[in-house]
């Protein structure tokens, strides 16, 4: 079977990206599950209700999301009720599921998110190697993916590393960036360090770069905005998993740019 993983889904033109990257791709493969990482969907910040009930129309499996998960308010009016969201495990919170299991042709297939501790703001993360480690011990699943959603490219490869063999899939998000490091660690573990993003190709991991560019010289009290013109990219993995073997078998990465 295979496992499309696209990487966070950056705002209109990220919106955009994500319906054109994924008929391109439809035209060459049988995609059987489709995980996306939904934080930055909605004007760049969070997923209201309306994003989330698109991406489910366009196919998707699971949604993931990260740092950004609640700062679009409308989250919390519908979250609790969701089936297909996946908000970072290691974070306090009585909104969403840190996990959820699926099935797919007799297999179920169980996807985790947690945040990395470093350079990430916020306080009350807790260890996403303990946290997940508790998971994999109270759930039973034939298939586990994890999206590590980290800034510190150390901690997402020594995170890939622990986990080998336990987990299937163990992909990062977060820094937008894809890395040139897509593996299957020892056989077992299909792994890139940043699946990177689906957005504005132009821009600072899609905001508009004069924003960023002033706020790096001093304006601090400039506010972000969404780059919605331009060139796009689409940034995803592909992974095949072998379901007579009951393992990945490989791990490309693809990166669209419009
Ligand atoms: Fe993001
Ligand atoms: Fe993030």
């Amino acid at each position: 079977m295979k496992i499309l993983i696209v990487g966070d889904i950056y705002s209109k033109l990220g919106r955009k990206a994500f319906t054109s990257g994924l008929a391109k791709i439809k035209e060459k493969e049988t995609i059987n599950f489709l995980i996306v990482n939904g934080e930055n969907i909605s004007h760049g910040k969070g997923m209201n209700e309306n994003h989330y009930k698109w991406l489910l129309g366009q196919g998707v499996n699971v949604v993931t999301l990260g740092n950004h998960a609640f700062h679009n308010k409308d989250i919390f009016n519908y979250i609790n009720e969701a089936k297909n969201i996946v908000r970072p495990a290691n974070i306090e919170t009585e909104y969403g599921v840190g996990f959820v299991t699926k099935n797919y042709n007799n297999l179920t297939i169980t996807v985790i998110q947690v945040l990395g501790q470093i350079f990430m703001h916020g306080n009350n993360i807790k260890n996403p190697f303990l946290v997940v480690e508790e998971i994999l011990e109270n759930t039973k699943s034939d298939i586990y993916i994890c999206d590590f959603h980290g800034e510190a490219t150390s901690e997402v490869i020594a995170f890939g590393h622990y986990f080998t063999g336990k987990i299937d899939i163990i992909f990062g998000t977060h820094t937008h960036v894809q890395t040139n490091d897509a593996c299957i660690l020892n056989g077992k573990t299909a792994y890139i360090t940043d699946v990177g993003m689906t957005g504005a190709l132009e821009s600072v991991i899609g905001v508009k770069k004069d924003i960023i560019l002033k706020r790096f010289l001093g304006q601090n009290t400039l506010r972000f905005e969404p780059e919605n013109d331009g060139k796009t990219q689409f940034s995803a993995i592909l992974v095949d998993y072998d379901e007579q073997l009951k393992k990945v078998s490989k791990i490309e990465t693809i990166r669209i740019i419009e």
